[in-house]
């Protein structure tokens, strides 16, 4: 196994992993203890949405600070939780793309700090690879799979051979799902982040207004939500000039049933097609009740292995960077003390 030259630490076959899982890409900062890539010691996650709401969304600038802030209090917190110290680690694992570049910086600087003063191997990790991996905290993978990753930044359909293998069959073309959710939220007058406000809402609401689907081109896997935005906003719009007034858990119904009946049959395309042998639900949209729904029931009448992971791990979070990072050190892929930010790091 190649391990940076800088790092004395050789791990014992036999002998626990412990991987520390470190997490700043957006708004959360968290930092993960995981055994042998599966076990969860501990997940500290401290989320910054509260200071960010009052401007509407992530203020690049203040996320920087407040994982500075918090870089190490939250550390030393993951690793009293699992009850082990920096000498027990076996490989920090650290997400270093995409995301916003001042806030990746931080836990990128953190990590490679910790690796060098401490002699521990070094690994990247792809965010969008930690949030797949989420899912294997919670069951082993069967390959080939399919995972559907939704969250603020991404949309994609995400084919796996193997461990570390991710072919995008598919990915939006402008909006994110999360994008989309957040932007009809603030035409709703909702708090951001909004996801979690529609949702709610679409559940009181009837789905009574017939948005459009966007579908794309005949076997096309690529996503498009910005007609459907705009379509919710021309409605609020038309309503409004008219002096009427739409019930705003109907628009949400309306608008959750055009992203989730899109999301859930080009996802049950791709499962056919490829046939796969399981099925993964990643990313923040991941904790959209209606979608998770919509893929049990889908999952079930078509007989296919679903995994959703826990609400808990669905939101960035720490643990499924460290269980990424994990495939990487078993492979020998370790990073140098030169591993950057990339806000724009490809997937495959
Ligand atoms: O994965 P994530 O935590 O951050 C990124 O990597 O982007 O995803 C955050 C996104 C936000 O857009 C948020 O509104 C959305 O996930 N989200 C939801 C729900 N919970 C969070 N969207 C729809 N329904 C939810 N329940
Ligand atoms: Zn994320």
């Amino acid at each position: 196994m190649k391990i940076n030259q800088w790092s004395q630490k050789v791990h014992e076959p036999g002998k626990p992993c412990y991987i520390l899982g470190i997490e700043t890409s957006c708004d959360e900062t968290s930092v993960a203890v995981v055994r042998d890539g599966v076990e969860i010691l501990s997940n500290v996650v401290s989320s910054q949405v509260d200071i960010h709401k009052r401007f509407g969304g992530v203020v690049p600038e203040i996320a920087s600070r407040r994982h500075v802030e918090g870089i190490t209090v939250i550390l030393q917190e993951a690793l009293d939780t699992a009850k082990l110290t920096l000498d027990d680690v076996s490989a920090i694992a650290v997400t270093y793309g995409p995301g916003l570049v001042g806030a990746l910086l931080v836990g990128v600087s953190a990590a490679k700090s910790i690796a060098f003063a401490k002699g521990i191997p070094l690994i990247g990790v792809h965010h969008i690879a930690g949030h797949i991996y989420a899912n294997r905290l919670v069951k082993e993978m069967q390959f080939p799979l399919l995972s559907l990753v939704v969250s603020g930044g991404h949309t994609e359909l995400v084919y796996m051979k193997e461990h570390g293998s991710f072919d995008i069959l598919g990915q939006t073309r402008d909006d994110a799902a999360g994008e989309a959710y957040d932007k009809v939220a603030r035409s709703l007058s909702l708090p951001y982040p909004g996801g979690p406000h529609i949702d709610r809402l679409a559940h009181v609401g009837k789905p009574s207004i017939p948005f459009p689907r966007s579908w794309l081109e005949a076997g096309s896997y690529d996503f498009s939500f910005s007609g459907l935005k705009s379509a919710v906003l021309n409605a609020l719009h038309n309503a409004q000039q008219r002096g009427e007034t739409l019930e705003p858990a109907d628009v949400a119904a309306s608008f959750q049933a055009s992203v989730v009946e899109v999301l859930v049959e080009k996802t049950f395309r791709a499962v056919k097609e490829y046939d796969v042998k399981q099925l993964l639900l990643a990313g923040g949209v991941a904790a959209n009740q209606g979608l998770r729904n919509e893929l049990l029931k889908r999952s079930e009448t078509e007989n296919v292995d679903l995994v959703i992971p826990p609400l808990s791990l669905c939101t960035d979070n720490a643990a499924m960077i460290a269980a990424a990072g994990y495939i990487k050190f078993q492979k020998g892929e370790f990073a140098e003390l030169d591993l950057n930010a990339v806000p724009g790091l490809p997937l495959s």
